[in-house]
C-alpha cells in the first residue's frame, strides 16, 4: 500500500523539530484526514470495511495481514483471507438473528479466531465488548449485565465463568474451539463456519454508530462501559501515520490483549486502517520469548508497555545475544509512566528511544506523544497530537500557567473521543464539568516548550502493570469474604509494575490474623475477580479510617504506607 506521508499529511510529514510541530499545529484540519477514507465520498462506514476488505478491493488482497502465533499454534491469514473468514461469521451471526447496535462480548484468549470473530461483529453492524481472558465470574457478570450483551463468544474452557442463569438478556452463547462433550443450548463456531457462506452485505453506517465497548475503572463504583463509535477511525488512522509512523513494508507488533483498549485501537484497528502486516503473540510474557518473536518476524515497529520493558531490562542485557533485534525502527510506550532510566536503557541496549504516548480508555486514541524525528525528554509524554488541544486546569476549570501541577484537560471535539458510558450519564457528564473540556483524572504539568509531564492520578485508581484498577472492586470482593469486616485498598509504589495492590483489612471477631488467611483471601480475589485484581500485600489492622460517613479514607491508609503527613483529619470517625 503507497502510502505517501507528505501527500497526506503535507503539513506534518516531517515533525522532526519544534519549528515544525507548531506549523503542523496551526496548519492542521480534520479533513485532510477524513479524505483518506472511503465513506468521505460515500456517507457511509464500517470500521470492519476499512481495515480488512478495503484492502481487498484496492489490490492488497494476498498481503498478509496477521502473523498469528502462541506456544502450540502458528498461522498467517492474507486481508482476503480475513475478509471471507469475516463474512462468514458476520453470516452466523445473523443467522441467529444479530444485527445493527447489539452488543456482542468476546470472552477469550488470543487467537486468530478472535479477531474473526470481532471482524465479523463489526460487518454486521453490531458492537463488540472484547472481555480479558483472566476475568472471573463476578467480573464477567457484572459486564455482561450492565452492557445487556445478548450474545458472547467463548472457548469451553471459559464458559465455566459465565453464569447463564443470571443472564436474561444473554440469549446465544458461541464456543470456539474444541469440546470435550456436545453442550447443549451453545452453537459451536467451527460447525456453523464451515456451512458459512463467504459473501456477505455489510451493513453500512453513520460516523457516530456504536463500534466498540471497553469497560475501566474508576475510584468509586463499578467498573464504566466506555462506549465508542466509527468515529474513532479518524483519530487511529492518524495517530497510526504519525506517531507509530507506519509504513506499507513495516512488520507491527503491539503487545496489548485485546481485552484492553490498546489491543483493539492499536492491536487491530490502527496497523489494519493503515494496511500493515499485524504480528499478534499469544501466551505468557517471557523475555526470551519477546525477544525471539522480535527477530523471527523481523517486527520494525513495536508498542508495549513500561512493566514490560522493566522487566525486560530486569532481564539484563546478557539473553540478547541470542536475538537480533536490528529490524526494530520504532518502538513505543504507554499506559504507565515510563521511567526516564528506562528510555536511556533502551537507547543503549535496543538502540532506539522508546517514544511514550499518552492516552486513556476513554479518549479513544493517542493524545500527547513522542514523535519520531522529535526530541524525547525522558520523563516526558510528549506533545499533543496536531489537531489536539491539551492544557492544565485548576479545580475551578481556570487554566495553569506552565510548570503549575494541575488536572490534565483536553478540550472536547477530537473525533476518537468517547461518545457515552454506557447507562450512565451521569458519570459521563462528570468528566466534562468544566464546559468545552475533558477532565482526564490525571495530574500533570506543562514546560515551557509544551512538553506535558504526568504526576499521578488525581482520584485513588490504581495503575498496576498499566492496567487499570478500581480500589472499590477490590473492595467490594474482600468484603464478601466471610473473615473480613472492612477493607481500604490503595496501590503502592513498585519498581516493575509502578503500583502493586494492597489491601488493609480489618477482621470479623473470631478469625486470627494468620499468613495462611493472607493466602486464602488473595485467592479469594483471585478467583472472584481476577488475577490482576488481587492484592499482593495484605496488612491487618485492628480498626481502618473512616469519615464520620463509614468511607474508608484511602489517604490515609496511603499516608500511612508512604510514611506522609495524614493531612486534614476532621472529617475522621473517632
Ligand atoms: C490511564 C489510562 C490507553 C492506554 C492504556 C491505558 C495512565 C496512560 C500513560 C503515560 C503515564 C499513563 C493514566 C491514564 N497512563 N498512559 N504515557 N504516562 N500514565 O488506558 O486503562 O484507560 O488507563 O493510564 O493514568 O489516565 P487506561
Amino acid at each position: 500500500m503507497e502510502i505517501n506521508h507528505s501527500e497526506i499529511f503535507p503539513s506534518i510529514c516531517s515533525v522532526s523539530n519544534m519549528g515544525d510541530y507548531e506549523q503542523a499545529c496551526e496548519h492542521f484540519n480534520w479533513e485532510d484526514i477524513e479524505r483518506h477514507f472511503t465513506w468521505y465520498e460515500t456517507g457511509k462506514c464500517n470500521m470492519a470495511y476499512e481495515v480488512i476488505d478495503r484492502h481487498v478491493t484496492e489490490g492488497r488482497g494476498e498481503k498478509v495481514a496477521l502473523l498469528y502465533s502462541d506456544p502450540l499454534r502458528e498461522e498467517t491469514f492474507t486481508f482476503r483471507q480475513l475478509r471471507d473468514r469475516s463474512n462468514q461469521f458476520g453470516n452466523v451471526l445473523r443467522k441467529y438473528g444479530l444485527s445493527k447496535g447489539d452488543r456482542v462480548f468476546i470472552f477469550m484468549p488470543r487467537s486468530p479466531e478472535l479477531y474473526i470473530c470481532l471482524l465479523g461483529i463489526l460487518k454486521i453492524g453490531a458492537v463488540v465488548g472484547p472481555l480479558f481472558e483472566a476475568f472471573m465470574e463476578t467480573a464477567v457478570k457484572e459486564r455482561l449485565i450492565d452492557s445487556g450483551a445478548v450474545a458472547l463468544i467463548t472457548t469451553s474452557s471459559l464458559l465455566g465463568r459465565v453464569t447463564r442463569s443470571e443472564l436474561p438478556d444473554l440469549k446465544h452463547v458461541f464456543l470456539v474451539g474444541d469440546t470435550v462433550e456436545q453442550q447443549d443450548s451453545v452453537i459451536h463456531y467451527h460447525d456453523e463456519m464451515a456451512s458459512a457462506s463467504s459473501d456477505l452485505e455489510l451493513e453500512w453506517l453513520d460516523r457516530d454508530d456504536g463500534l466498540i465497548m471497553h469497560y475501566t475503572s474508576g475510584s468509586t463504583g463499578k467498573p464504566k462501559g466506555v462506549y465508542h463509535v466509527q468515529n474513532a477511525m479518524i483519530q487511529q488512522y492518524y495517530s497510526a501515520q504519525i506517531v507509530l509512523d507506519l509504513r506499507e513494508d513495516d512488520i507491527y507488533w503491539c503487545t496489548a490483549d485485546p481485552g484492553w483498549v490498546t489491543g483493539t485501537a492499536y492491536g487491530i484497528f490502527a496497523p489494519w486502517l493503515s494496511g500493515v502486516t499485524n504480528v499478534v503473540r499469544g501466551g505468557r510474557f517471557s523475555p526470551q520469548d519477546w525477544y525471539a518473536t522480535i527477530d523471527k518476524y523481523k517486527v520494525t515497529v513495536w508498542y508495549s508497555a513500561p512493566t514490560a520493558y522493566r522487566m525486560l531490562m530486569g532481564a539484563g542485557e546478557e539473553i540478547l545475544t541470542n536475538y537480533k533485534l536490528s529490524s526494530l525502527r520504532h518502538v513505543l510506550s504507554v499506559g504507565e509512566p515510563l521511567n526516564p532510566e528506562v528510555v536511556r536503557w533502551g537507547y543503549k541496549v535496543y538502540g532506539q528511544r522508546i517514544h511514550d504516548t499518552w492516552w486513556m480508555t476513554e479518549t479513544g486514541a493517542q493524545m500527547i506523544c513522542n514523535y519520531p524525528g522529535m526530541p524525547i525528554k525522558p520523563g516526558s509524554m510528549g506533545r499533543p497530537l496536531p489537531g489536539i488541544e491539551a492544557t492544565i486546569k485548576d479545580d475551578k476549570g481556570n487554566t495553569l500557567p506552565p510548570y503549575t501541577m494541575g488536572n490534565l484537560a483536553i478540550k472536547v471535539g477530537w473525533p476518537a473521543m468517547m461518545n457515552r458510558i454506557w447507562n450512565n450519564k451521569a458519570k459521563y457528564e462528570e468528566y466534562f464539568r468544566v464546559p468545552g473540556w475533558y477532565i482526564s483524572g490525571d495530574s500533570a504539568y506543562m514546560d515551557d516548550e509544551g512538553y506535558f509531564w504526568f504526576q499521578g492520578r488525581v482520584d485513588d485508581v490504581i495503575n498496576s502493570s498499566g492496567e487499570r484498577i478500581g480500589p472499590f472492586e477490590v473492595e467490594s470482593k474482600l468484603l464478601e469474604h466471610p473473615a473480613i469486616l472492612e477493607a481500604g485498598v490503595i496501590g503502592k509504589p513498585d519498581v516493575i509494575r509502578g503500583e502493586i495492590i494492597k489491601a488493609f483489612i480489618s477482621l470479623r471477631e473470631g478469625y486470627e490474623a494468620t499468613p495462611e488467611l493472607k493466602e486464602e483471601i488473595v485467592r479469594f480475589v483471585k478467583e472472584g475477580l481476577s488475577a490482576h485484581a488481587a492484592p499482593r500485600e495484605i496488612e491487618f489492622k485492628e480498626k481502618l479510617p473512616k469519615t464520620r460517613s463509614g468511607k474508608i479514607m484511602r489517604r490515609v491508609l496511603k499516608a500511612w504506607e508512604l510514611d506522609l503527613p495524614t493531612g486534614d483529619l476532621s472529617t475522621i470517625d473517632d
